[in-house]
């Protein structure tokens, strides 16, 4: 009998006590407050390093919020690549799922207070939200978000919050991560030519409450349908494509860098 391979479930039974740890972490500790301190932190754009020394960091790291792989960061991103790469999907695409995560370096730089550590990752990877107006029943573990201290605090906690109703999406402040950092870390960096498409599949892919939940329509603008088609595509790539092969980062590398180049340039990039 075949049996078919099931994605997120983050049924107790069958998730680690660690992945919803992680998530009540997460939801109890991602406030207005405290995205801002992390853009304070991290986009500061003075740490030079190239994209290749920057996948090699990501062997080191297991992302613990994931309930679908234990296997190195950069193997998921290889597998996301090779997987576009296999549909005969454009170049840039296949470089997006390439990188899509590369902003998970951020641990080299974090620390356990900020939940941007190797040990403590809830201000680093996982599904994330808006911060600054209600939390949706589509957040993963919904029971948690009543733990979130903006939740109290009367600014914060209507579906509007401190937001216009139809102010769009990039005028949402979301929950610190990987995505929110490689799309600001890609925008200050003189010698990227991405698409558009390339650049919302890094910075929304994790928002899913959004694009999987439903969520937050009171804040959409008509515009943004258009992110929810790319996400939409991008996202099979991110999900189904985990398994338990594993690459070496040399051997793909000589078909990669070519379009690195021709995307990102051959220069570093500044962290
Ligand atoms: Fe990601
Ligand atoms: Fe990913």
């Amino acid at each position: 009998m075949a049996v078919e391979r099931t994605f997120r479930n983050y049924d107790a039974a069958d998730v680690s006590k660690a992945v919803k740890e992680h998530y009540r972490k997460m939801r109890q500790n991602q406030t207005v407050d405290y995205v801002r301190r992390m853009h304070q932190k991290y986009l500061t754009f003075s740490k030079p390093m190239h994209l290749w020394e920057a996948m090699e960091h990501l062997n080191a790291l297991v992302d613990v919020s994931d309930p679908d792989l234990d296997l190195p960061n950069v193997q998921h991103l290889i597998q996301s690549a090779e997987a576009i790469r296999a549909d005969k999907r454009p170049d840039w695409m296949q470089l997006t799922g390439l990188i899509h995560d590369l902003g998970k370096v951020m641990y080299l730089w974090g620390s356990d207070d900020d939940g941007t550590s190797q040990d403590e990752q809830w201000g680093m990877v996982g599904d994330v939200f808006v911060v600054g107006c209600a939390l949706p029943k589509t957040c993963v573990y919904p029971e948690f978000n009543s733990l979130n201290p903006d939740m109290a605090d009367d600014r914060y906690n209507s579906p509007n919050g401190m937001y216009e109703a139809g102010c769009g999406l990039d005028n949402l402040e979301l929950a610190w991560g990987h995505d929110e950092y490689l799309y600001q870390v890609l925008s200050n960096h003189k010698t990227n030519s991405l698409p558009e498409e390339a650049m919302v599949m890094i910075r929304y892919h994790s928002f899913y409450p959004w694009h999987s939940g439903g969520s937050y329509t009171q804040l959409l603008a008509p515009e943004d349908r258009h992110y929810l088609e790319w996400i939409k595509d991008f996202n099979q790539y991110d999900l189904y494509t985990k398994s338990n092969a594993v690459y070496e980062l040399d051997e793909i590398k000589d078909y990669y860098r070519p379009i690195a180049d021709k995307y990102l340039g051959n220069g570093p990039i500044y962290w």
